[in-house]
C-alpha cells in the first residue's frame, strides 16, 4: 500500500498551544502508511502583492513544502469566529504569485480545538471556502470540533480520555481514505 507524506500545519503560534497538542495526538493515532512533516507559517512576513515579482525564499519554501506534500492536515484555533491572521497570511502566501497556487489539487482535512463548547466549529467553517477557491478537495466528513478540557491531550500527544483518542484514530482513518481516493485520479507533485 502506498505511503503518503503529510504536511499539516498547526494555524497557532502561541507556545503552549493545544492545537499543536492535537496535532501531535493525531500523529500520534494515524496510519502507519500516512507520515508527517510539520509545515511552519512563522517566520513568513505580511502577504503584499509587492513581494510577487521576487518572492522571499521563506515563502518560496514555504510553498515548496505544499506543494512537495501528498496531503495537508490543518489543525487551527478559532479566533473571534475566524482563524488566526497567521494562518490566513500564510494561506495567501501559498496561493500567489497567480497562477502558481500550491494549495490547488491538494487533499486537505481541517480540524481544531478551543475550550469553548463549540470546539473551533466556526472558525472552520470560514476557513473551508477559503480552501475551496484554492481548489483544494478537502474531507467533508468526518468533521472534527474538539471541546479541549483540562488534561485532555498532553505534550507528546498522549490523549486521557479513551473515546476521544478512538474519534481521533477514526478521523485519520477517513482521511487516508480520502487522500487515497483524491489521490487515485489527481496527480501526485514531483
Ligand atoms: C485573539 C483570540 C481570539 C479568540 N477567539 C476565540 C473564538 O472565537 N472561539 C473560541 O472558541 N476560542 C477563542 N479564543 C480562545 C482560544 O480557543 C484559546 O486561546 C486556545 O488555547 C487557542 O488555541 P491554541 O492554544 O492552539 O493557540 C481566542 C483566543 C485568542 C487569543
Amino acid at each position: 500500500m502506498t505511503t503518503y507524506n503529510v504536511g499539516y500545519i498547526v494555524g497557532s503560534l502561541a507556545k503552549a498551544s493545544i492545537n499543536r497538542k492535537l496535532a501531535k495526538a493525531l500523529i500520534r493515532v494515524a496510519p502507519e502508511k500516512l507520515k508527517f512533516h510539520e509545515i511552519s507559517f512563522a517566520d513568513l512576513p505580511l502577504y503584499s502583492y509587492d513581494y510577487d515579482a521576487d518572492y522571499p525564499a521563506v515563502a518560496n519554501d514555504f510553498k515548496a513544502a505544499i506543494k512537495g506534500s501528498d496531503a495537508i492536515l490543518i489543525v487551527t484555533p478559532e479566533y473571534n469566529r475566524s482563524i488566526p491572521g497567521g494562518l490566513k497570511n500564510a494561506i495567501d502566501w501559498a496561493s500567489r504569485p497567480y497562477g502558481t497556487n500550491s494549495f490547488a489539487n491538494k487533499p486537505t482535512a481541517v480540524i481544531g480545538t478551543s475550550p469553548g463548547a463549540i470546539g473551533t466549529a466556526v472558525g472552520q467553517q470560514v476557513l473551508r471556502p477559503i480552501l475551496g477557491f484554492l481548489q483544494a478537495p478537502q474531507m467533508n466528513a468526518v468533521e472534527a470540533y474538539i471541546q479541549f478540557k483540562k488534561d485532555l491531550i498532553d505534550d507528546e500527544g498522549n490523549v486521557s480520555v479513551p473515546e476521544t483518542e478512538q474519534f481521533l484514530r477514526d478521523y485519520m482513518e477517513a482521511f487516508h481514505q480520502f487522500m487515497a481516493r483524491v489521490l487515485t485520479v489527481l496527480p501526485r507533485d514531483a
